[in-house]
């Protein structure tokens, strides 16, 4: 195991099975709505979990990436920023967003808003993990991988500082490293 992992809370074996329930359960729910999403995720920590995700829908689905900045150590900051922006119009499109994590909800919140501005029609969220306890906006996933304690994770795409994405896992980061 990595030095700066205390334990591994979703092993790589467990996020493949799940990466292929969900991208069958999305895919047969458009298909009862006779829709294919526009698949938008957020850069950088989704791309592990979108990577493995898209292989199971089985759909001919189009992805686009937005960056936008909400997190610093390990606080989340209110107001989001936009790095960058989708390359196409969202306008009467169905938006599938992928998340990481929901932690406090703020991100998806304001993303979710920011896209229906936007003219899209409908927008389903679906996120690796989720940390209901630390929620302090009213918003949820349509689609979560796994529910998580309050702890700070990393890997399979989560951070701390810009490191860590590339454990093929997901695990409690060790408290030395931040407080
Ligand atoms: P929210 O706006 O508070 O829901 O924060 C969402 C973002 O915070 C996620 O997309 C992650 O980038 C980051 N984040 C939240 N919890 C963790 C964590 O435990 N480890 C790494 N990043 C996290």
């Amino acid at each position: 195991m990595h030095e700066a992992v205390d334990k591994i809370l979703v092993s790589q074996e467990a996020i493949m099975k799940r990466c292929q329930e969900l991208g069958e359960e999305i895919s047969d729910d458009y298909r009862k709505k006779n829709t294919v999403p526009y698949v938008v995720a957020l850069l950088k920590g989704s791309v592990p979990f979108l990577a493995e995700l898209v292989k199971h829908i089985d759909l001919d689905i189009q992805f686009d990436f937005m960056d936008v900045s909400s997190y610093e150590g390990t606080e989340s900051i209110g107001d989001i920023k936009i790095n960058k922006d989708l390359d196409c119009s969202v306008k009467g499109l169905s938006i599938l967003l992928v998340e990481d994590i929901v932690d406090t909800g703020r991100t998806l919140k304001e993303v979710t808003k920011l896209l229906k501005n936007k003219g899209a029609e409908d927008v389903k969220v679906v996120s690796l993990l989720d940390k209901p306890d630390r929620r302090t906006v009213e918003i949820e996933a349509d689609y979560v991988g796994f529910e998580i304690p309050n702890e700070f994770v990393i890997g399979f795409g989560l951070d701390y500082d810009q490191k860590y994405r590339n454990l093929p896992f997901v695990g409690v980061l060790k408290r030395e490293y931040y407080e």
